[in-house]
């Protein structure tokens, strides 16, 4: 990999990097979403070419995930043809001390789920950046929605004192549209005191495909940080 000073850059690359290194030969590896796990993708692709790894199967979270294993020289598979998943790797946009998380900054929270709580083994890597307290402190709760309930369902999160807002595409005109061809609405809660039943809660409109409050699903999370210049991983 290359020389990187950016320290956000870094700390993403060696945690992700840290993550690849636990995949073992022979493996089923749920390929997660984002710049974090890009980086993982990549690694397990280098690791794979120089002989290292070797008969691991990829199951993609979303296209971008499909494309960089495709690049990196990573097989893929489905669920249709598989019975488990051995381990799986994927960001989060905030994570709490109990290793609950808000994911979807990539609007890929649905098929991540899928894939994440399969896993027999959740690897979770982030920047120490996205550590929090409380859930929803930092970011916004994402939902994925289809098109024609869109309306009701931001009623419906308002009447539970949520501030939804469709979000936005960029270099793209109008509403995000998800890999299953939905919308997405951001949603701003001023506290979220118990993530496990806005979970259900939220899933419970009709319209609502998934959100992205990740209750209990992470086993391990691997925290990248600089400090003193230096970078390194640590585990919660
Ligand atoms: C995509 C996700 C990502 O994992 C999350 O947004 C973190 O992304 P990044 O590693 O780029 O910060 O949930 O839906």
């Amino acid at each position: 990999m290359s020389a990187e000073t950016d320290p956000v850059k870094v700390m993403k690359q060696e945690v992700g990097k840290a993550a690849a290194e636990r995949v073992k030969s022979g493996t089923i590896v749920g390929l997660g979403t984002g710049s974090t796990t890009a980086y993982a993708i990549q690694y397990l692709g280098e690791r794979l070419k120089s002989g290292e790894l070797k008969d691991i199967v990829g199951i993609p979270t979303s296209f971008q995930a499909e494309v960089l294993a495709k690049e990196y020289g990573i097989p893929l598979t489905t669920l249709d043809a598989v019975d488990h998943i051995d381990i799986a790797i994927d960001g989060a946009d905030e994570v709490d001390p109990q290793k609950n998380m808000i994911k979807g900054g990539g609007a890929a929270h649905t098929r991540e789920k899928v894939v994440d709580a399969l896993a027999d083994r959740f690897i979770v890597v982030v920047d120490s950046g996205k550590l929090v307290d409380r859930l929803g402190s930092t970011f916004k709760l994402p939902v994925e929605v289809i098109p024609m309930a869109i309306a009701p369902v931001m009623r419906a999160i308002e009447k539970l004192g949520g501030k939804p807002e469709l979000r936005m595409g960029v270099k793209k005109a109008g509403p995000v549209i998800t890999d299953q061809g939905n919308m997405v609405v951001d949603v701003k809660f001023d506290s979220i005191d118990n993530p496990a039943d806005l979970e259900k809660t939220i899933n419970n409109i009709p319209g609502v495909l998934e959100n992205g409050l990740f209750v209990g699903v992470a086993d391990v999370v691997l925290v990248g940080e600089v400090k003193d210049g230096q970078p390194r991983v640590y585990e919660i």
